[in-house]
């Protein structure tokens, strides 16, 4: 399976530094943020990934890690030439996808489930994608995801919630077939000026062909000063923090 993590945006609520520095190469732990998302594809047996990101932070991803040699993988870079939103960023991986089902990861989400149990139910699923879903206190933050009362399928996703729907936010880490790239080029633009995943998403809900699975571990979006502080937290306090010291 192929994996594909998306590592650009604006970044504008980690401001200061994000004005000179992309997000993603801010650290966690003694790594930069995008470390663990490569390790995660690694460790689930991921062999090749493409590294969406912005033009101009494009050559320190570079710099930083490679042809993905030290970590036994196979990296690649694309740019994404303005902020468009995640299905925006995501359709320049059309190629090199090439028709495969694969693994889609944000760049900014920090995670201990091993990818592997899921990665292998979505290769035997017949529905052709899957979300992973983490119970959250502040659902109003993430897209949620709606689920029947017997807790087999979501009936929707909701971004951003103003009022309580669930909480349960569907996290940065999908898994698609080559559908989706069809689905993108039907979505329009939303009312924040971006291509939506959310609508994606709904797309194969209405197809029925999403399915769910709730993530066991602990799990972060390190978007926020806070939220980074936390991921800091947790990774520090992890068994295996120096995980990939060899890089
Ligand atoms: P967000 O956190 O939704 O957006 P952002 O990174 O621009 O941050 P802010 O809202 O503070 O301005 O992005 C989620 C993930 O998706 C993150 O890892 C960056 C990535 N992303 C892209 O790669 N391209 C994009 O166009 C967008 C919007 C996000």
């Amino acid at each position: 399976m192929k994996g594909v993590i998306l590592a650009g945006g604006s970044g504008t609520r980690l401001k200061p530094f994000t004005k000179i520095i992309n997000k993603h190469l801010l650290p966690v732990g003694p790594f930069p943020m995008l470390h663990w998302s490569i390790l995660k594809l690694k460790e689930a047996g991921v062999e090749e990934v493409l590294i969406i990101t912005n033009n101009e932070s494009i050559a320190h991803f570079q710099t930083m890690f490679g042809s993905g040699e030290s970590y036994q993988i196979n990296l690649s870079y694309k740019a994404q030439p303005h902020a468009g939103g995640i299905s925006h960023g995501l359709a320049l991986a059309k190629d090199f996808v090439n028709g495969e089902r694969f693994i889609l990861l944000l760049g900014d989400n920090i995670f201990e489930d091993s990818l592997k149990p899921y990665i292998q139910s979505f290769i035997s699923q017949k529905e052709s994608a899957k979300v992973l879903l983490k119970e959250v206190d502040d659902p109003e933050r993430y897209g949620v995801g709606v689920i029947d009362e017997d807790r087999r399928i979501i009936t929707s996703i909701v971004e951003k919630p103003t009022s309580f729907v669930s909480n349960f936010c569907v996290t940065g880490i999908y898994m698609y077939d080559s559908l989706v790239f069809s689905y993108i080029e039907k979505l329009t633009v939303s009312a924040r000026g971006e291509l939506e995943i959310t609508d994606v998403n709904n797309m194969y809900i209405a197809n029925d062909s999403l399915t769910y699975e709730m993530l066991d571990g602990w799990w972060v979006d390190a978007g926020t000063h806070e939220s980074l502080y936390e991921a800091n937290q947790f990774v520090y306090q992890s068994r295996d923090h120096r995980k990939g010291d060899e890089q």
